[in-house]
């Protein structure tokens, strides 16, 4: 029999499968893809190669990059009746709740959806498609077509800006930081929906679903809404001691596995500086402010800026509004998704925990209903 102690609320601490995907060093705040620091990755390659290091295990020959990139382009466009099943949505509706339903409507028009990478492929490219989509949809501007022709960060942003914007390198390399994190709360719920072997779209529906939340990747729009509230260098100080005093959470801050800087914020933060060198960058100032207080106020509980913090920022700089930052987090992050689907199919459990019984035993229905009846009748 189990006893209260034994809980592991959210699972903390606890093992779930065995994965050579990426590797955290919480304590050292290390995150390596495959065995490749996510800095070097960063710094030195593409969406394109870090997809197919993650799917397939290996950095691609030039062949096999090829290959990907056209598999890729080719995915791009969406069923026609899905596009016009879009147009139907009301315009306020949230990019999150657009991308989650519009990946469902998908799985009725496209017949195979089997947890196979090929569905790996076709939604990683379908996801940014959806996404840019919505953005002309909701700003009532007119699709573009995907361009078969760009990678898949500058088509991304040619499709919603009509043309590909000179930060595109960066965009690439923020798609980089988003793409893997070990079994996260999204991660951990698509493989939860395809261990019963359901399929492709539902298992990515779900991890859309759990990525939305706030104590998630829902977070960086949060930070952005925080920002703009401080308004000023002159707000934060006051602002800060009014949410400690509420004792709230700082969006942007802590992790459950990070206990030192999450090195996606270091190097977010370390690009916002450099870009702030030549053109003022709107509410850096107020977050490193925002980060001081905070660093030194919960020194003790190792809460230091996650990867949430300082990305909607930058997705603000790039002028993308705020309730697409969870969105752009989502079109990175389904390639970890669907490589810890299929790599956990290789080995796959039902995932089935307990729970500790707290509730009333031993029940008579009669005796139970004629004290209801009693009590009534009083
Ligand atoms: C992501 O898992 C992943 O890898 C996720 C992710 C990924 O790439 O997939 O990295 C992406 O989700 C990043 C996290 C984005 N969320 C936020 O920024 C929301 C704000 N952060 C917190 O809600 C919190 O830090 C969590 C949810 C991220 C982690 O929470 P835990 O591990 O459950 O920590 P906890 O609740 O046990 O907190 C421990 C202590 C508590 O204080 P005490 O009750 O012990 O006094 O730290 C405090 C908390 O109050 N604390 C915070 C805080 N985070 C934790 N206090 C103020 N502000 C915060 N942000």
């Amino acid at each position: 029999m189990c006893t209260d102690g034994e809980v592991k609320w959210g699972l903390e601490g606890v093992v779930v499968t065995v994965s050579s995907i990426s590797y955290l060093d919480g304590e050292r705040g290390k995150l390596c893809y495959r065995g490749f620091d996510v800095e070097d990755l960063a710094l030195n390659s593409s969406f394109e190669e870090v997809a197919y290091l993650l799917w397939f295990g290996s950095l691609p020959t030039k062949e096999e990059l090829n290959w990907l990139s056209s598999e890729l382009s080719k995915e791009r466009e969406l069923p026609l009746e899905v596009v016009k099943i879009m147009e139907l949505f009301p315009r306020d509706s949230h990019p999150m709740d657009v991308l989650r339903s519009v990946v469902s409507i998908l799985s009725l028009y496209l017949k195979d959806n089997s947890l196979s990478f090929k569905n790996a492929i076709s939604l990683t490219s379908k996801m940014a498609t959806i996404a840019a989509y919505w953005y002309r949809m909701k700003n009532g501007l007119p699709i573009i077509p995907p361009d078969k022709r760009l990678s898949h960060a500058d088509n991304f942003l040619y499709m919603m800006f009509g043309e590909v914007p000179k930060f595109s390198h960066l965009f690439d390399k923020m798609l980089i930081l988003h793409a893997e994190q070990e079994i996260n709360a999204s991660t951990f719920s698509a493989m939860v929906t395809s261990s019963t072997l359901s399929d492709m779209y539902s298992a990515v529906v779900s991890a859309i679903g759990t990525l939305k939340g706030p104590l998630h990747g829902g977070a960086n729009e949060r930070v952005l809404e925080m920002l703009e509230e401080i308004g000023s260098l002159e707000n934060v100080e006051g602002y800060f001691n009014a949410m400690v005093s509420r004792r709230e959470r700082i969006m942007g801050f802590g992790h459950r596995v990070y206990k030192t800087y999450d090195p996606r914020a270091k190097l977010m933060r370390k690009w916002l500086c450099e870009l702030n060198e030549g053109q003022r960058v709107k509410y850096l100032d107020i977050a490193l402010k925002l980060e001081e207080l905070v660093l030194s106020r919960f020194k003790d509980k190792k809460i230091y800026p996650n990867v949430d913090f300082f990305s909607g920022i930058l997705y603000n700089h790039f002028g993308i509004p705020k309730e697409f930052f969870t969105v752009l987090f989502a079109i990175a992050r389904v390639v970890g998704w669907t490589a810890h689907i299929i790599e956990y199919q290789q080995n796959n459990r039902l995932f089935r925990p307990l729970a500790i019984y707290s509730g009333p035993t031993g029940l008579s229905y009669r005796e139970v209903k004629e004290q209801i009846d009693k009590e009534v009748a009083l």
